[in-house]
């Protein structure tokens, strides 16, 4: 597979590996598309690396999981992102797209992020270090539904 123009993976200051860029991004650009293979809900499967999105039209059930299996695989989640995902299903050919946009001028270098938006089932505990850090990785309105252990963890603007 071609490595992504524009995206490096790297060690990242957040976790693990994590992608940035090797240019510059204006506000509203391409930063790249990506690749993944489609699972279902009920497939049993690792979807620590999977986008999950609505299942829409495709006629796959509620939600599609699509494990990513290129650079964007190492995308890190910021409660401050520099970028967010858009995505289309193709029902001509049964195949989804997605796509990150820059929501900022990016810079050189900088990790490139996007909101995992997780339900409180998933939560995890937040190391983005934005000043806006929510404290876990979750969509704000599923924060009252986190796990009590995590609770303690939550910093929501009030
Ligand atoms: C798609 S992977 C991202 C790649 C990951 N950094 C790695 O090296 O495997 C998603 C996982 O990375 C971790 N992660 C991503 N963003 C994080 C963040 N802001 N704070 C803490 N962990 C994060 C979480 O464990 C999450 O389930
Ligand atoms: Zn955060």
């Amino acid at each position: 597979m071609p490595l992504l123009d524009g995206v490096q993976v790297i060690a990242s200051k957040i976790h693990g590996y994590g992608g940035r860029t090797t240019r510059e991004f204006l506000k509203g650009e391409t930063v790249c598309f990506g690749d993944g293979v489609l699972y279902q809900q009920d497939d049993d499967f690792d979807d620590t690396y999977a986008l999950i999105l609505p299942g829409e039209d495709s006629g796959l059930g509620e939600n599609i999981f699509w494990d990513l299996v290129d650079q964007t695989r190492w995308f890190n989640h910021s409660c401050d992102p520099n970028t967010e995902v858009q995505s289309k299903w193709d029902n001509e050919t049964k195949t989804l797209r997605a796509w990150w946009v820059a929501l900022r001028d990016i810079k050189s270098g900088e990790e490139i992020t996007y909101d995992y938006g997780f339900v409180a089932d998933v939560a995890e505990v937040c190391a983005c270090g934005a000043e806006s850090c929510r404290g876990l990785i979750v969509d704000p309105d599923e924060a009252h539904n986190v796990r009590p252990e995590l609770r303690q963890y939550l910093r929501l603007a009030s």
